[in-house]
């Protein structure tokens, strides 16, 4: 029997849906959730993610800014547009959107965001809680996921879980919440031998590779009635791919998450609710 589709547009939709009654209910006692991204360059990807975001904020009733800067801007001028939304209390949550542009240190600039207005949850603090199990604003994809996953019911506790992705975004956290939920993670990445045997062993495969040059993942890699979440984007002629050989792999797995509509709505929808969570947070309004 084919795997079960993992349907991230449909549980979005829910949560976006009850984010706009939460978000309606702040209102009428005067607060207006605000979301604002910050995005430097042009990379096309990127801007396609802030333009969504963006949206999605908008559907639900979030008040939104919507900073664009050069890609030639320097990390002061960065820093001080940081220091400028810290300082705003009409603004709650701060996105800059990732990769930067490689004169621009990442560590530096996502940690000036006050930690109560990292929606992202990337803050050396907020990774930090995380590890605490203390964490209130998580990073979007793996709480995205995570959500999937307990919407479907599907087991975590026990499971062999290996993740290709070691990333801030993705792998370290989903490692992370996948060890609150007892399972067994494997994080796999470039350098790692052997990885089709430790695919094989997988009761849950996530992949975050983003490359359908260097990666894909076939039916041969998967064990039978594997758990298989797809979290990689990749442009194949003008059309949005995941990591995985969909048509062969949903063949064998249980449960199988399409590209696009299974994580990508997921990390928007955890974006907003983080927004939310920040805006009642007293110390994101000063
Ligand atoms: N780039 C790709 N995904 C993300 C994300 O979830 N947050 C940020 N800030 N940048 C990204």
């Amino acid at each position: 029997m084919p795997a079960t589709l993992i349907d991230g547009n449909a549980v979005s939709t829910s949560i976006k849906a009850r984010l706009t009654k939460r978000v309606s209910e702040l209102n009428e006692k005067g607060i207006s959730p605000c979301l604002a991204t910050i995005l430097v360059g042009n990379d096309p990807a990127s801007a396609i993610y802030i333009q969504n975001k963006q949206k999605a904020a908008k559907q639900v009733g979030l008040v939104t800014q919507d900073h664009r800067l050069k890609d030639d801007l320097s990390q002061e001028e960065l820093t001080l547009l940081i220091d400028s939304l810290n300082n705003d209390s009409q603004v709650h949550g701060i996105l800059v959107q990732l990769p930067l542009p490689e004169h621009i240190n990442e560590f530096n600039i996502i940690n000036k965001i006050l930690p109560s207005k990292d929606v992202d949850g990337l803050t050396a603090i907020n990774s930090g809680l995380l590890l605490h199990r203390e964490a209130s604003l998580k990073p979007c994809t793996p709480s995205g996921i995570m959500k999937l996953l307990d919407y479907y019911n599907i087991r975590i506790m026990s499971q062999n879980v290996v993740i290709i992705n070691r990333s801030i975004l993705v792998g370290k956290p989903l490692a992370l919440l996948m060890l609150e939920r007892d399972a067994t993670v494997t994080i796999c990445h470039s350098k790692t031998v052997n990885l089709n045997h430790l695919l094989l062993g997988a009761d849950m495969i996530i992949t975050a590779v983003g490359d359908r040059n260097k990666f894909v993942l076939n039916s041969e890699m998967v064990k039978e009635k594997a758990i298989v979440i797809d979290v990689g984007t990749n442009r194949q002629s003008g059309k949005l791919v995941g990591d995985v050989d969909f048509e062969s792999v949903k063949e064998k797995a249980s449960w199988i998450t399409p590209v696009p509509g299974g994580v990508g709505p997921m990390t928007i929808a955890m974006l907003l609710s983080n927004t939310v969570t920040a805006a009642l947070n007293p110390s994101s309004r000063q």
